[in-house]
């Protein structure tokens, strides 16, 4: 069903393994349209989901940057309609309504950082290295990278590593936030999963509505507060606030239902 992702649901916890080592696992266009079909459908038909992570195949790289061999191609206006497409699968990545964690297990270059991004959460092995060095080929971080990476890190250092096209290893990023943990090689799927079944603890409903009032700080065209205080409303109706409420008070782990 797919030919570059590696799909494996370990319990309601789905690994996604980005699977072309020989290119470094670069996005290309069939790799981003299973991604597109995994988080806008597939995903969404898994009973229990707890969570995703994405990582790649082999121990050399997470993601090595959008495929240079297939977009150089592009001419004229397909350029835009190409960063267009990069960005619609992207955000439904950081829209999907459960946590979405990426073990970066090597290389984030360019639409590898950009895909880091978009995840909800980073964890790093010790030898990742993160970098947009798409300015070495003329262009620009194509898939929100100019936008997401000034989110996490700030504009000073942003825009120093987005003009330098310098890399960055784990252990910065982790000083930046670009990423939250420094890992092990060989353990970053574990630490992401074990960050996973943690918020799996939680209320569902909640969860989803954490991921909606965040994103809406970041969208120009909504109302992040608002957008809180709404979410607050709906999640005060829910069976879990009150299972989680009664719990609280009665010392005893919650029995979340997710509505
Ligand atoms: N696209 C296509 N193929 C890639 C690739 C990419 N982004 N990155 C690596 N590869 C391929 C190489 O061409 C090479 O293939 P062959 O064996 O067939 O020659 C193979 O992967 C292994 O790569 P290297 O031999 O280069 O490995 P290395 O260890 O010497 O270097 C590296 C590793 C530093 C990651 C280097 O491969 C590199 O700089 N890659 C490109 C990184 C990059 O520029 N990424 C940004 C892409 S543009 C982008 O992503 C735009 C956007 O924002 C949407």
């Amino acid at each position: 069903m797919y030919t570059n992702l590696l799909i494996d649901n370990q319990d309601g916890i789905v690994v996604v393994t980005l699977n072309r080592p020989k290119a470094l696992n670069a996005l290309n266009g069939q790799t981003l349209a299973e991604l597109h079909q995994f988080f806008t459908k597939d995903a969404l038909a898994i009973e229990g989901l707890k969570g995703v992570i994405l990582t790649g195949a082999g121990e050399k790289s997470f993601v090595a940057g959008a495929d240079i061999s297939e977009f150089m191609k592009i001419e004229g206006a397909e350029g835009a309609s190409f960063a267009q497409r990069g960005h619609s699968i992207f955000f439904a990545i950081e829209r999907f309504h459960r946590p979405v964690v990426a073990a970066v297990n090597g290389y984030a270059l360019g639409g590898g950082c950009e895909l880091a991004m978009s995840a909800h959460i980073r964890v790093a092995g010790e030898k990742a290295r993160f970098g947009q060095p798409e300015v070495n080929l003329g262009i620009l971080p194509g898939y929100g990278g100019t936008q997401r990476l000034i989110q996490l890190i700030g504009k000073g250092k942003a825009v120093e590593l987005m003009m330098t096209a310098d890399m960055i290893g784990a252990e910065e990023a982790k000083q930046l936030g670009l990423v939250t943990h420094v890992v092990p090689v060989g353990e970053e799927v574990a630490k992401a999963k074990e960050i996973i079944q943690k918020i799996a603890t939680k209320g569902p409903v909640a969860i989803s509505k954490v991921i909606e009032a965040v994103n809406a700080y970041f969208d120009y065209n909504s109302d992040g507060f608002g957008a809180e205080v709404n979410a607050f409303g709906d999640l005060t109706q829910t069976a879990d606030f009150k299972e989680g409420a009664s719990a609280f008070l009665e010392k005893r782990k919650a029995d979340f239902k997710g509505v």
